[in-house]
């Protein structure tokens, strides 16, 4: 009786067991981005980062073209509360919602602006980026340089 059950057992725990193995190749398939982390999942933080980097590519070219601001991110308050990667920061808790702060308030300034002033204070949200980076992880640096708005269809400065 029981080397039954052991028969029919035997296959399904494999399957479960080799699941995450399976569903590796898959994810791997898919793009660089999984590649990059390997098996580990994006963090919550890592990956609110990553709409914050589409958010800001976005708004960069639609002010570069003359076109209006996306709605409002208000998503991005979560920056306080999403988990980092190994559930803990590089850096002092303080000192990382002071930045997400001044982040957050920039969004804002960039909202209030008149059109005249918006690719000024679009630059003062990457800033924001570049400040936290340079101190919380400066990895993607580079790619935030890359983020600043060179030109624009109306006044600027
Ligand atoms: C308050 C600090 C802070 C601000 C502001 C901030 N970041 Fe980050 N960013 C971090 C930290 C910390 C991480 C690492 C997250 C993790 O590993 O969980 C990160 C990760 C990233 C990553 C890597 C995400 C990944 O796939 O692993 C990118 C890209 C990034 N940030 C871009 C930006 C951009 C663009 C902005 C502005 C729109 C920005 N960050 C604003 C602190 C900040």
């Amino acid at each position: 009786m029981s080397k039954i059950r052991e028969k029919v057992r035997t296959p399904a725990i494999l399957a479960v067991a080799l699941l995450p193995f399976l569903l590796s190749f898959v994810g791997a398939s898919r793009g660089d981005r999984t590649v990059q982390q390997g098996l580990k999942p994006p963090s919550e933080l890592a990956l609110l980062m990553r709409e914050m980097t589409a958010f800001t590519d976005s708004v960069r070219h639609r002010l570069q073209r003359g076109d209006e601001l996306p709605p409002y991110p208000a998503g991005f308050a979560a920056i306080h509360t999403a988990t980092p990667t190994d559930g803990k920061l590089e850096i002092e808790r303080a000192t990382f919602d002071a930045f997400a702060d001044h982040y957050l308030a920039q969004v804002k300034a960039l909202y209030d602006a008149p059109p005249a002033d918006r690719i000024s204070t679009f630059n003062a949200t990457v800033q924001g980026c570049a400040n936290c980076h340079a101190v919380a992880c400066p990895g993607p640096l580079l790619r935030i340089n890359k983020l600043f708005a060179t030109s624009g269809a109306g006044p600027k400065e």
